[in-house]
């Protein structure tokens, strides 16, 4: 979009595209997650709340999606306002005549006042955003790229628990090369002071190393670890995220990694604090038995989701400048 860009939010999310988790400041984190807070005891209470009446949003999702298009299509209906919905748009839109991404977008800002979009390949929603002349864009997932109001529900999630986004030891498992809600997350905990990260994942799924010394630069603490017995017992956090199969070029590749680590109540009861939480951005696909969905520890089927949609209802609201 034409209108002047924000390298920093600077809490004026107002026509703002949200591309990318290093857009955010703590400032503009805490006013979103303020809002997030009102919207959700207000949901919680039963009030029916009509700020987005009168606005129409377009969801576009080129990759499938569960959490994240039902999140934002109820996030936006709960809030009074209306849905444009595209779901596979390859075989149901003017892309499957081969229309491009553009044209695509240009078209969809004609019907509406906001764009969400899910796409396959890393930088797309830059893209979208350049080629949109009205309406800001808001990243769904980017390919590898990024999942930016994933890793803001998931630290809206963590603030809830603990009070704080400083002084945190976290870790990270599972597919840290192709997961975008890892590398979202990891650019916002890089806000905050004194963090210790853990990394844990297959040798073919490290964490690739420019993002490495990015956040190390940034102040981060990372330490991989290779093992399951490696976990250090004070983790405050466990994000645990599956092997992303769709990205693996030889699936007998990901067939030899796809199970490296799993959590099991006997891992749990091994290495968790009992005041740590076990996240997770879903879905899962094995990594976590279903054994441990009991334990009070684990927020993805809790909490997670569904703070999901209260950040979602903030974020949008203040995009469409509904809220201040
Ligand atoms: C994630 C995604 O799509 O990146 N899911 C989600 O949005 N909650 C994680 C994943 O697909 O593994």
């Amino acid at each position: 979009m034409p209108t002047q860009k924000k390298t920093t939010l600077q809490k004026k999310f107002k026509s703002q595209d949200i591309l990318s988790l290093d857009q955010f400041d703590v400032p503009s984190l805490y006013h979103l997650f303020k809002h997030a807070k009102h919207l959700q005891t207000f949901t919680e209470r039963g009030k029916v709340l009509d700020i987005l009446k009168g606005s129409i949003a377009a969801l576009i999702f080129y990759e499938p999606s569960s959490r994240t298009f039902g999140s934002f299509a109820s996030a936006i209906k709960r809030l009074g306002g209306q849905t444009l919905e595209f779901q596979n748009p390859t075989s149901t839109s003017s892309v499957a005549k081969g229309e491009t991404l553009e044209d695509t977008i240009r078209t969809l800002e004609s019907y509406s006042d906001i764009i969400i979009l899910r796409h396959p390949e890393k930088g797309a929603a830059k893209k979208a955003a350049e080629a949109a002349f009205f309406v800001p864009i808001i990243n769904a997932g980017d390919g590898v790229g990024e999942h930016p109001t994933q890793a803001l529900l998931d630290m809206y999630t963590i603030y809830e628990k603990f009070g704080r986004l400083d002084n945190l030891t976290i870790l990270f498992a599972g597919d840290l090369l192709n997961g975008r809600t890892v590398h979202s997350l990891l650019r916002g905990l890089s806000l905050f002071e004194n963090n210790t990260i853990y990394l844990l994942s297959p040798q073919i799924l490290k964490l690739p190393k420019e993002e490495k010394a990015l956040f190390e630069k940034r102040g981060l603490k990372l330490i991989e670890i290779h093992n399951s017995q490696d976990i250090p017992k004070n983790a405050d956090v466990w994000y645990w995220t599956r092997v992303q199969k769709e990205r693996f070029k030889n699936l007998s590749d990901y067939e030899k990694v796809k199970h490296s680590f799993i959590v099991t109540p006997n891992l749990l009861r091994e290495k968790a604090s009992q005041k740590m939480i076990l996240m997770h951005p879903l879905p899962r696909v094995g990594e976590i038995e279903t054994s441990v969905d009991g334990d009070k520890r684990a927020v993805y089927f809790r909490s997670q989701i569904k703070n999901g949609m209260y950040v979602r209802m903030a974020l949008i609201s203040l995009t469409l400048g509904k809220l201040k």
